[in-house]
């Protein structure tokens, strides 16, 4: 489908998107990991860029081009993900939480690669919480008017856990997606409602990634207050 040219809202505005799925190595060739491709950042990210920002994507494992015209910094885990989050947000407008960062990582690092061995019954994996880099990009504004938008998927209760999402992340803006088995993960289509802090709903059809993502920042314009600069 042909996309006319973008109007330039968001020139002078500086935008970071996370995008990916973060991985949390057990020993050298192991890790805990999730199923997302990406893409939604990546719309997200290049419909920014085409609405004149600058952009700052921050991908965890993800194997798609690179997008052109954006700042691409690659990162692997989830501590990772929330040190290049936090850097890039220091001087953002907006920051746009896109990434599925992993809630849990192995407790331990094996520094060689984990051997079984004849008669042993494998040792459980003991995990401890992540980082939550969307709660505390919200709690902890770098700048005044900063709009922070966080995604969630959702299998059930879709509406109430999102809201309460929302509350609990303390960000503006949350994306929600209804999910099963074939749906959203590396699919070129999404479909979602945007819960907004102000108890704004916005619903998106079914429909590219890129839609979704210019309905996300429509939302993002109307909520930074005041000139760029
Ligand atoms: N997120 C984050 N850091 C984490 C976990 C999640 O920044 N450690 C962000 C995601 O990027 C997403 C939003 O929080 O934008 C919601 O993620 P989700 O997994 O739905 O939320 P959780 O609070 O982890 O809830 P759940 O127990 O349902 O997984
Ligand atoms: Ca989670």
């Amino acid at each position: 489908l042909a996309r006319g040219p973008a109007a330039p809202d968001l020139a002078g505005r500086h935008v970071v998107v996370s995008a990916g799925g973060t991985r949390e190595p057990l020993d050298p060739v192991r890790y805990l990991g999730n199923r997302s491709s990406g893409r939604q950042g990546y719309a997200l990210a290049a419909t920014a860029a085409a609405r004149g920002a600058r952009v700052t994507l921050v991908a965890a494992n993800t194997d798609l081009p690179d997008p052109a015209g954006v700042d691409l910094v690659r990162v692997g885990t989830a501590v990772q993900l929330r040190e290049a989050v936090l850097k890039a947000a220091a001087d953002a407008d907006a920051v746009v939480m896109a990434a599925a960062v992993a809630d849990f990582r192995p407790a331990s690092y094996a520094t060689g690669k984990i051997k079984k061995r004849d008669g042993e019954e494998p040792a459980p994996v003991a995990l401890v919480r992540n980082p939550d880099v969307l709660a505390e990009v919200s709690a902890d504004r770098a700048r005044p008017g900063q709009v922070v938008v966080g995604f969630a998927a959702e299998t059930d209760d879709v509406l109430a856990n999102g809201r309460a999402k929302l509350r609990r992340k303390g960000c503006d803006l949350l994306v929600v997606n209804e999910v099963g088995e074939s749906r959203t993960f590396g699919s070129a289509l999404n479909e979602a409602v945007v819960l907004g802090a102000d108890g704004t709903e916005t619903a998106v059809p079914h429909g590219p990634k890129e839609d979704l993502a210019d309905t996300v920042w429509d939302l993002v314009a109307a909520r930074l207050a005041g000139p760029a600069g």
